[in-house]
């Protein structure tokens, strides 16, 4: 039995292992079910006890050499097959993070989120449209400065007229949204569109010749502007959080009469001011007001039945009010950097 196993030994040891199919004849004949080292284990059984201790020793390193060998053949082989294919086969492979939401698309579904949960409902539209839903249909005098090339893309102009309803352009708001809505549909109407919205301005940190809006409508019997202001409030806390106070502050909207402003206590200083709200304690937010009669005439809604609001903000002011990125820019170059910085429950 001694001899056998030596011979074993001196036999594996000179084996010669050159590619996997050699490793494998290797294994099959020395370490298999079937294979020698567990046949000497057979044989073990029957040898008589006082031999026992001593071969048992010696078989057991037999098969502690066969198996290293494998292991270690194994091992580099594999590494050479790396070296001529130019791959290592066992290293992990390379790791791709997790994309996150555009902090744009994160602040459009919030606010969606919010509006959806007192019932408004997202209506979209063209983002080329013609100047009579941009501009005329909402009360727009025919030489109102909004309608000028310096501020509005236009893709076809008509006719050599300072405005013609049939010239097509990009909608310099998403109130283009709304007119079609209340062309299309009887009140009462509770609705909110967002979408991408183009001015002829130079590129800046507080500029840009794309960004977005959510505008928000409510047409029906009875509307007034406490209802407005309600909304709005309720808005601004479920944005912002619960100790956030509005004010409104007087503007104007050929659209909306009467209009104002809306501001949010700085969320920084909590209204005590500081350099964010320049000292101010308030940061303005979004554009509102009761819908000119003229508007609800001009879609066929009867003026003296229904009343209605409307307000408008741009997405990108809102979340820098949020998120504290001042340069508007940032928002549109798509740097992951910038990006990866920005995770969010809503999906
Ligand atoms: N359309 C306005 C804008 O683009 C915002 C606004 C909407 C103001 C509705 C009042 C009412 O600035």
């Amino acid at each position: 039995m001694k001899d056998r196993i030596e011979k074993l030994r001196s036999e594996a040891e000179a084996y010669l292992i050159a590619d996997q199919e050699s490793l494998e004849q290797f294994r099959i004949l020395y370490l298999s079910k079937k294979g020698l080292i567990p046949a000497l284990f057979d044989g073990f059984r029957e040898l008589p006890a006082d031999e026992k201790k001593e071969i048992g020793f010696l078989l057991n390193s037999l098969k502690q050499f066969a198996t290293d060998r494998y292991n270690s053949s194994k091992e580099s082989l594999s590494s050479a097959e790396a070296a001529t294919t130019g791959r290592d086969l066992s290293m992990p492979s390379v790791p791709f993070g997790m994309g996150s939401r555009h902090p744009i698309s994160i602040v459009r579904r919030e606010i969606i989120d919010i509006f959806s949960r007192i019932g408004f409902t997202v209506s979209e539209g063209p983002e080329i449209e013609d100047d009579n839903h941009v501009f005329s249909m909402l009360n727009f005098a025919k030489d109102h400065p909004a309608r000028d090339m310096q501020d509005t893309f236009y893709i076809e102009k008509i006719s050599g007229e300072e405005s013609d309803p049939h010239d097509v352009l990009l909608r310099t708001h998403t109130s283009s949204v709304q007119v079609r809505v209340m062309e299309s549909q009887n009140p009462p109407i509770r609705t909110i569109s967002p979408g991408r919205v183009f001015r002829n301005e130079a590129v800046s940190a507080r500029a840009h010749c794309i960004f977005h809006q959510i505008e928000g409508l409510y047409v029906a019997e009875n509307v007034s502007f406490a209802d407005l202001k309600q909304v709005l409030l309720y808005f601004a806390r479920e944005l912002f959080g619960k100790d956030v106070s509005i004010r409104l502050r007087p503007s104007f909207f050929p659209f909306t009469e009467p209009s104002a402003e809306m501001d949010v206590s700085c969320n920084l200083c909590g209204g005590r001011g500081c350099n964010v709200c320049k000292g101010t304690g308030w940061l303005e937010l979004l554009g509102c007001g009761m819908v000119d009669p003229n508007v609800l005439e001009a879609c066929g809604i009867d003026s003296v039945k229904y009343s209605g609001y409307a307000f408008g903000m741009g997405i990108e002011r809102a979340a820098m009010l949020k998120y504290r990125v001042n340069d508007l820019r940032l928002y549109f170059e798509n740097d992951v950097r910038f990006l990866s910085q920005f995770r969010t429950e809503i999906v």
